[in-house]
């Protein structure tokens, strides 16, 4: 799961996928990075953390990281927030012959439709709802593609 800071979105994403495949015994390794590594080694932002509290999850054990080659060879997928980020990233795995790993998350959502997950950062509270049911959403299907 990628966005640019990896204090918002992505840690959200994560925290959803993991805990749905843990529900369902699926022995999967969810991480999340970012693009950039500004906020390198904190929590995740405490919207997001209270926010998935508040639906019952808790994501207060990861930390933010910057993506690394490793994460091509090592994750069989790849998925990005926003076009900014998916341009980002596929300009890296062009690099490590992974480019078909990368989407956009909402494309397991609405094939080819390229719809975006928005940066909550700078945004309103409620910012935080929308991003919460957007991965909530994508992770359904992703977790309903892997039982297939
Ligand atoms: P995220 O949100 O990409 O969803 O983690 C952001 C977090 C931090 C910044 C930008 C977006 N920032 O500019 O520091």
């Amino acid at each position: 799961m990628v966005c640019l800071g990896n204090i918002c979105r992505s840690p959200i994403a994560e925290g959803l996928l993991q805990q749905k495949a843990d529900d369902n015994g699926m022995d999967i390794t969810v991480d999340s990075c970012g693009t950039g590594g500004w906020h390198a080694g904190e929590t995740p932002d405490p919207r997001s953390m209270s926010k998935m509290v508040e639906k019952g999850y808790d994501i207060s054990h990861q930390r933010s990281r910057k993506i690394r080659d490793a994460d091509f060879t090592e994750f069989d997928r790849i998925y990005c927030m926003d076009e900014s980020n998916l341009a980002d990233v596929k300009s890296i795995a062009k690099a490590h012959n992974a480019e078909e790993k990368v989407d956009l998350i909402l494309n397991t959502q609405t094939y080819g439709s390229d719809f975006e997950v928005p940066d909550p950062y700078y945004g309103a509270a409620d910012g935080f709802e929308l991003v919460f049911n957007m991965l909530d959403q994508a992770t359904n299907k992703i977790i309903d593609e892997l039982k297939k």
